[in-house]
């Protein structure tokens, strides 16, 4: 299959450097400054709902953002049977998910305000969000064939890319003409709610995109449900494990899961990189989104030579970084989604500290959810027994000779996301990019983000099922030709 599609363009975005550009889109979010918005279940037919509570802003729990009423596992089984798959002619679906496209980006500013307010996202983040959603609404509208699709997909997604991993997962499942039951994180779903709202003004029939906000357990009772002929889902490793052992039970052999799930990610400086490039590197891939990324950078090891040096110009360079409310531009750091996450990261840190292993950390910058930066000495990657979903990393150093004892000890953790290697030698970036097996490899720059169409994203191991979103081979697995022995 073709990579590049070139009838097709990715989202042209917004240049924030650009003053005209960045004073519009200021006037664009900030009418929407106070905005509350709602999130229910939108279903084909009617169901019984939970009772609605209140969605808070995680920079100020005190700021109401909205209102949402979750689906409860009873709803589900009456939203599976009224669903009805897309059955429309390829150039329709393609015809309705490029409007939707066009409509996420005459809303930019709302959608910019719901990230900031609901997500935390700062802006540009929530640019670089907003892109992506575009660009796979785009690349899947452009990919639809007239080949069959399975039927009715469950599509399950996390909180931090809430629009991006939540509509590139439906545009997929919609693209090859099926239909869609979204279970969008439950931390987010008024984000979820504007989406689908934006595709059914679109033209995405009811039937077809049906939306279940709501907890764990509504994504527990759709991936049980019979009717449900695949399922795609993005979250931790642990939850995957939970769907596919629950598809297993009750669903029909062959019913596809298209799991992307988390990592143990780590970057390699040896003794010739460039440090300030590395320092860059490191910081954006370890703290920008508050390290709420699944690409983010968790572990770090640095060539023992020039580690004592190194590490100075690393916590020098997060003394300059700054915490506060997202909406803010000159916030490099906000805060992490919700209490219950800022607790569990702060436990963590709370035992490195009583062990000694802290060596740098921020003060906190007020109310909110937050956590500021911290940096934990470790001695391997083998010392993480769990992905920390937050702006901590850990630092280890190593001798130039043990180099590939590194890389099977990264190999050994069994996940496999993205990995970063900063060096000048280049028989080095063949030799370590050969043998790391991570599914997303970045060389000299930071290792978080992708690009629709030209770097699709995805990991190996338990960090993924593949295919790569973004990619060409994503779409086809939610058709009924068999392409199941493909992952790239
Ligand atoms: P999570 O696994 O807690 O939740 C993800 C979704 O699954 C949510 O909608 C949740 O309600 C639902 N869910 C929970 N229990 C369920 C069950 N038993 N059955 C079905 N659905 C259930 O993950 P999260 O905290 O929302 O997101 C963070 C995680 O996602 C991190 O591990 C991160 O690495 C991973 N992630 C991976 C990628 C990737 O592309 N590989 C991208 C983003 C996030
Ligand atoms: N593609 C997303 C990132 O890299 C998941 O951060």
């Amino acid at each position: 299959t073709d990579l590049f599609l070139p009838e097709r363009r990715n989202s042209c975005g917004w240049d924030l450097a650009h003053r005209p550009t960045l004073a519009a889109v200021e006037q664009a979010r900030t009418a929407f400054v106070q905005a509350e918005w709602t999130a229910a279940p939108v279903l084909a037919t009617d169901a019984p709902v939970a009772t609605p509570r209140k969605v808070t802003n995680p920079a100020n729990p005190e700021e109401t953002v909205g209102e949402v009423t979750f689906a409860t596992p009873e709803t589900v089984s009456t939203a599976v049977t009224a669903a009805q798959p897309w059955d429309t002619d390829p150039t329709q679906r393609r015809r309705v998910l490029e409007a939707a496209a066009d409509l996420y980006e005459t809303h930019y500013g709302e959608i910019f305000a719901l990230l900031a307010r609901e997500a935390g996202k700062s802006l540009p983040d929530a640019v670089a969000e907003l892109r992506e959603a575009v660009d796979f609404l785009r690349y899947y509208a452009a990919r639809a064939d007239a080949e069959p699709p399975r039927g009715v997909f469950a599509c399950i997604s996390p909180w931090n890319f809430p629009l991006a991993i939540f509509t590139g997962q439906i545009s997929a499942a919609l693209a090859a003409g099926n239909a869609v039951l979204a279970k969008p994180a439950e931390q987010t779903s008024l984000i979820a709610a504007r989406a689908v709202a934006l595709l059914h003004e679109a033209g995405v029939p009811q039937s077809a995109l049906q939306l279940l906000p709501g907890e764990g357990d509504v994504g527990a009772a759709l991936t049980s449900d019979p009717g449900i002929d695949g399922v795609a889902f993005t979250g931790s490793t642990q939850t995957a494990q939970l769907i596919h052992r629950a598809m297993a039970e009750n669903l029909a052999p062959g019913a596809p899961l298209i799991a992307e799930t988390g990592g143990l990610n780590a970057m390699i400086v040896d003794s010739t990189a460039l440090p300030e490039q590395a320092v860059d590197a490191i910081v954006e891939s370890a703290f920008q989104s508050a390290g709420q990324r699944c690409s983010a950078l968790r572990c770090l090891y640095v060539q023992e030579d020039i580690a004592d040096g190194f590490t100075e110009m690393l916590t020098g360079a997060m003394d300059a970084l700054k915490l506060g409310a997202p909406w803010n531009l000159s916030t490099d750091v906000g805060p992490v989604i919700d209490e219950e996450a800022r607790q569990g990261i702060a436990d963590y840190i709370e035992a490195a500290r009583a062990d000694g292993r802290v060596v740098k950390e921020l003060p906190i910058p007020g109310r909110g959810h937050f956590v500021p930066p911290v940096l934990i000495r470790v001695n391997s990657i083998a010392d993480m027994d769990r992905e920390i979903f937050g702006p901590v990393l850990h630092i280890a150093t190593f001798k130039s000779r043990d180099l590939d004892k590194v890389i099977d000890t990264i190999n050994a953790t069994g996940y496999g996301l993205t990995f970063g290697l900063q060096t000048r030698i280049d028989d080095r970036v063949q030799h370590v990019t050969d043998r790391i097996h991570a599914g997303n490899v970045y060389v000299n720059r930071n290792q978080i983000g992708a690009i629709v169409g030209s770097q699709p994203f995805g990991g190996e191991g338990m960090s993924g099922t593949g295919p790569k979103a973004g990619g060409p081979h994503y779409l086809p697995r939610f058709q009924s030709r068999t392409v199941d022995a493909v992952t790239g």
